[in-house]
């Protein structure tokens, strides 16, 4: 591996500058994504078809020169494998046509093998042998309870009543489906693991729906037993909005903690210990100020996280309408530091 530093950094281990990647960094922020995509189908033509996966898993490495690549995938593949098939609605988002509400739906459920994800597994065996060792490769996946939303609600909700209902009111069957989609992530990670895999990423991005104690018993239950699964990677838990699980994920099994912009970073430190590499925190949309702005606050965010134990990214993702030039500085920003 020519570059390794992010690798370094998620196992604490000495790095000649913090690393950094963006969440979203492949996709319609770049004009080479939007052409790619304009060819396609659609997203999820371009999603399963390894060629051009690769690709638009590439582009943001020439683009901006980060530290990682991530394969260019969705965390809906899951309940797709297990029997839910999803669409990704332009302007919309993703929608499921089927949805689960008794029993007999989860039971009807399969636990996704590698081989069901196939189209992603081929996509990461071409993409590591493009990148030829430029920079690692993140695999990644939903968390269990962010994934068991979208296969309750069909949709993106503003409340998650439907989803949080399915916890108040038929709490062992909630414990049913998370174990099974707890059991095809492990098998699907697994997967990407054995395809070249260089580092894992657990997406959360619901957790903010949940309370302290709903948390506790239907999420981090789960996260844990998927951090449990994996010593052969750097493990990365990301729970976005997730302050009151901070004590708790400090205990976990894996090397990083990924921090939105809304979390303290002396706070985060203190409450997750010096164990764990945190990964963030930046708002999205520092991206939309002038130049000095953006390089001003890169590097008084650097400065918060300190030398060490540090991965640099954004509190969430890159939003489309964001300027490449933008991102390109706070990128530079970040590489250009040295403590
Ligand atoms: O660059 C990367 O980060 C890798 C690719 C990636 C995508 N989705 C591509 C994508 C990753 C890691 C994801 C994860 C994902 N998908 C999450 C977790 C991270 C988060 O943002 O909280 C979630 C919740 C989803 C579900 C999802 N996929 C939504 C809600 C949407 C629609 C919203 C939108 O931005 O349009 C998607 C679509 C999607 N996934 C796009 C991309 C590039 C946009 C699709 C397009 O090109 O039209």
């Amino acid at each position: 591996m020519k570059n390794d530093l992010i690798l370094r950094a998620a196992r604490g281990e000495k790095v000649e500058r913090t690393p950094v990647w963006l969440m979203r960094q492949a996709g319609r922020v770049l004009p080479e994504y939007r052409k790619v995509r304009s060819k396609m189908g659609g997203f999820k033509e371009l999603v399963e078809t390894p060629e051009f996966a690769c690709e638009v898993t590439i582009q943001p490495v020439d683009a901006f020169d980060v530290d990682a690549a991530i394969i260019f995938s969705d965390i809906l593949v899951i309940p797709e494998a297990m029997g839910l098939p999803y669409q990704m609605i332009e302007a919309k988002g993703p929608w499921f046509e089927k949805t689960i509400k008794t029993k007999e739906d989860i039971l009807q459920l399969r636990i996704a093998q590698p081989e069901d994800l196939q189209y992603v597994i081929d996509a990461i065996k071409l993409t590591k042998k493009e990148l030829n060792g430029r920079v690692p490769l993140i695999g990644f996946a939903g968390a269990p309870w962010t994934i068991f939303s979208y296969m309750i609600e069909g949709s993106g909700s503003k409340t998650f009543s439907k989803a949080k209902k399915f916890l108040y009111t038929q709490p062992n069957l909630a414990h049913l489906l998370l174990q099974k989609i707890t059991d095809s992530t492990i098998n699907y990670m697994k997967g990407q693991v054995a395809a070249g895999a260089d580092m894992l990423q657990l997406f959360d991005s619901w957790a903010g729906a949940l309370s302290p104690s709903q948390y506790d018993e239907f999420a981090l239950k789960y996260i844990s037993q998927i951090c449990d699964a994996f010593k052969e990677v750097p493990f990365t838990v990301f729970a976005k909005d997730a302050h009151f699980a901070r004590r708790k994920m400090g205990l976990l099994n894996c090397d990083t903690i990924g921090l939105d912009w809304t979390m303290d970073i002396a706070e985060s430190r203190e409450m997750i210990g010096n164990t764990k590499t945190l990964q963030g925190n930046m708002d999205p949309c520092l991206l939309y100020s002038d130049n000095d702005t953006i390089k001003r606050e890169a590097i008084k965010m650097l400065q918060q996280f300190g030398p060490h134990r540090h991965i640099a990214n954004l509190g969430h993702g890159l939003y489309p309408d964001l300027e490449v030039d933008k991102v390109k500085l706070f990128v530079d920003t970040i590489k250009e530091y040295r403590f």
